[in-house]
């Protein structure tokens, strides 16, 4: 094996698809997938390629530093893919310290270890950052963001990622740490924790339980298949200029509300059930505090330089991600049970 790649939060929706296309992909390269296991890590989203002979699970928290110290000095890592992170807006409402420490301290504790095991010679070496188009703020009816857009977080979640991106490009700039980073609008696939709106929805249509729209359900997102978003990060890792950001996007923006009542009709005609059956559990809730309008990313510069575009159509990939959840359940009632369970009740009960 020519070069060993460390994969910070390979066990969550986006890390864990991350890690089976490099795992699948790269036979040459040592895979290390270092996660905590928080309640949104789970290592049955990767038992297909648990035993392969390139990959390694390290069990560990990127806010302790002493131990990811150790593991950069035990496996001299050649390339970081940092994905580790603490990633939904709704709990970083209820408790913004989580994300400061993780998002924050963990990717400096990070930056820290990959510069010092790197002083010498950075030759190959490659820290690759994954962020959110979230960092940009809010758009209003028209525009797109660019890389160049201005930061202007607007939650604790995207603060925290903003600080995170600005961390990486500081060292950058300042110890001439070769690294790219991307930004990337809502993904929605396969082993996505059912907290988000896709899967919680999706959740919620087989139970029968009530669907929570927030506000007037006018809010606007651009979708994209997780595969497509590996794809993307396969891409730019290999292939992306040094010190440069890209946005990646699904050129693909649907309103929530337009959303839901399309996933209900799809889940109708899976489940057998009347169409306008499952339309019925919408229910409008209470507002997402400080919740931000629009997000659209404009992804022609990945599109131009790399030549990457989504594979996958917006109807192709609900179909694939409806199918693989009513087929999944046993993978569902694993993750439904415990600390999400307390997280649902307070995040949903009485509003
Ligand atoms: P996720 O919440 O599903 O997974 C996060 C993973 O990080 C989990 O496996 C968790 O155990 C691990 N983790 C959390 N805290 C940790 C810690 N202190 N130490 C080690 N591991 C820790 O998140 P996701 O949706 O897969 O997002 C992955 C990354 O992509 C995040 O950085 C997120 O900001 C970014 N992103 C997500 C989206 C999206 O739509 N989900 C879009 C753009 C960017
Ligand atoms: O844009 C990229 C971001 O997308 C990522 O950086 C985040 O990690 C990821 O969680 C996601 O953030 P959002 O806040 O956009 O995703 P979420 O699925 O939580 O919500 C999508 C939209 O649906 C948003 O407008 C809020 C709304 N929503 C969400 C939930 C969970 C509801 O109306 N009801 C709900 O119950």
């Amino acid at each position: 094996m020519n070069k060993t790649i460390l994969i910070t939060g390979g066990a969550g929706f986006i890390g864990s698809h991350v890690v089976r296309l490099f795992v699948n992909s790269y036979p040459e390269y040592r895979i290390v997938n270092l996660d905590a296991l928080t309640y949104a890590g789970n290592l049955e989203n990767l038992t297909d390629i648990q035993d392969a002979p390139n990959y390694i699970f390290e069990k560990a928290d990127i806010t302790d530093a002493a131990h990811i110290t150790r593991l950069f000095e035990q496996y001299k890592f050649d390339g970081v893919i940092h994905l580790a992170a603490e990633s939904h807006v709704d709990r970083s409402i209820i408790d913004p310290n989580a994300f400061i420490m993780t998002n924050v301290m963990g990717t400096a504790n990070l930056l820290n270890a990959a510069r010092t095991l790197w002083k010498d010679n950075m030759d190959g070496k490659r820290f690759y950052h994954v962020s959110t188009d979230e960092v940009y703020g809010s758009l209003g009816e028209e525009g797109f963001f660019l890389e160049t857009t201005p930061y202007d977080p607007q939650s604790p979640y995207s603060a925290s990622k903003a600080a995170s991106d600005h961390l990486v490009r500081a060292y950058g700039n300042t110890y001439h740490l070769p690294f790219v980073l991307t930004n990337c609008s809502n993904n929605y696939g396969p082993n996505h924790f059912p907290e988000k709106l896709i899967p919680l929805f999706i959740n919620n249509i087989v139970n029968k339980k009530p669907l929570p729209v927030y506000g007037d359900g006018k809010y606007t997102r651009d979708w994209l298949y997780v595969i497509d978003h590996a794809r993307a990060i396969d891409m730019v890792f290999h292939k992306g200029r040094n010190g440069e950001t890209y946005n990646i996007g699904g050129f693909n923006e649907w309103q929530n509300i337009a959303l839901v009542k399309l996933l209900c009709e799809k889940m109708d005609a899976k489940l057998g059930r009347n169409p306008g059956e499952s339309a019925e559990l919408i229910t409008y809730i209470k507002d997402r505090p400080g919740h931000d309008r629009r997000y659209a990313i404009d992804a022609n510069k990945i599109n131009k330089e790399l030549g990457w575009y989504p594979s996958v159509t917006f109807e192709e990939g609900l179909s694939k991600t409806i199918d693989w959840y009513m087929d999944n359940q046993e993978w569902l009632d694993h993750v439904t049970s415990g600390d999400y369970k307390k997280y649902y009740e307070t995040q949903y009960t009485h509003r």
